[in-house]
């Protein structure tokens, strides 16, 4: 069901705005809807893409602190994020998707044991577009 789910949104998406950028996310032509209107269950906003959020993860200085395998980083200031399923998991704060999202949007939100709070940006939620935020879930949950 969830897969269908972000079919959907992804045909949405792209019938709803014309433009894609390529080289990914730099130029935001389409304004992003302040309210999500749907009947999509667990959805977390627009369909993302894990390759553009590579770009994103590396555009924004996520492997300074965070050891990731798919990107190469090998920070030591946050956790591993290879092993982010077992730490949402321990979070219990709803399915992967939507903990990697408030990691990051709202790091204060839960902070993970061990590690300190204030230390990762606040303003990851203001910075990023919506669709760049997708983009950095997809990317960080793939293989998941
Ligand atoms: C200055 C260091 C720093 C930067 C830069 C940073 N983080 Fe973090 N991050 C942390 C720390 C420390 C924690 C653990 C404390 C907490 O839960 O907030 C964390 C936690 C996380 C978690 C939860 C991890 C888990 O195991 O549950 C995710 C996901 C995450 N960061 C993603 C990102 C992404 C994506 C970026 C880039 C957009 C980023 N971080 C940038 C330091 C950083």
């Amino acid at each position: 069901v969830r897969r269908l789910a972000l079919l959907v949104l992804l045909a949405v998406l792209a019938a709803g705005c014309g433009s894609t950028v390529p080289g990914g996310g730099r130029k935001v032509t389409t304004p992003t809807p302040v309210t999500v209107v749907g009947t999509i269950p667990s959805q977390t906003g627009p369909a993302g893409n894990a390759a553009r959020g590579k770009v994103v993860y590396n555009a924004n200085g996520c492997g300074a602190c965070h050891t990731f395998t798919p990107a190469g980083s090998t920070g030591k200031v946050g956790p591993d994020l290879d092993n982010l399923a077992a730490s949402a998991k321990k979070a219990n704060q709803g399915t992967l998707a939507q903990y990697v999202l408030s990691s990051i949007v709202n790091p204060n939100g839960y902070i993970v044991p061990g590690y300190p709070a204030n230390v990762m940006p606040q303003t990851f939620g203001q910075k990023l577009s919506k669709q760049q935020l997708a983009d950095l879930v997809a990317f960080l949950t793939q293989g998941s």
